[in-house]
């Protein structure tokens, strides 16, 4: 009875290996479709990693907590940083993109830039209403 299982074992073995040797193409996003991004449980994370170093603690772009951000209001976004609902209209999305828009740099300046599935998750809770889920 033990014998049956072995050739499957092996095949999900191999599946496995194969998996971790596939290297992974940050620019490009996955297959995975993001829906109802959570804030706290997603976004937050991904401020934390990656932008709260320099947008932290002063006046501008804020990404400590919902509220912070919330507030922030920047020197040539303005209050557009965040368009609720529409993510190609925000500052906060397009300093993401490989071409950022308007004469500021992509964030995060000095890099490593994001994954493409980290600003996919930005790019769906903006286009969601930026709520604070
Ligand atoms: C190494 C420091 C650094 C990191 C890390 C960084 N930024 Fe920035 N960011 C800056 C600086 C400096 C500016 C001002 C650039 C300018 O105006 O030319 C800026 C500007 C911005 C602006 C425009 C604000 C305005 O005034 O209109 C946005 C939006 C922004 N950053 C988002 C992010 C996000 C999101 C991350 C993380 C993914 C991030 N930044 C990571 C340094 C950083």
């Amino acid at each position: 009875m033990k014998k049956t299982y072995l050739p499957l074992l092996l095949i999900l073995l191999m599946v496995f290996f194969e998996s971790c040797l596939t290297t992974v193409d940050r620019e490009k996003p996955s297959d995975v479709e993001y829906m109802d991004v959570s804030f706290q449980g997603q976004v937050l994370p991904i401020f934390e990693n990656n932008c709260v170093r320099c947008h932290g603690s002063y006046g501008g772009l804020n990404v400590t907590s919902y509220d912070s951000l919330m507030l922030s209001i920047g020197n040539k976004w303005q209050d557009n940083i965040i368009v609720a609902g529409d993510a190609e209209s925000s500052g906060l999305y397009d300093v993401l993109t490989e071409t950022p828009q308007f004469g500021i740099p992509r964030m995060p300046l000095d890099g490593p830039y994001l994954s493409a599935d980290d600003r996919k998750i930005i790019q769906v809770w903006l286009d969601e209403g930026a709520l604070n889920n």
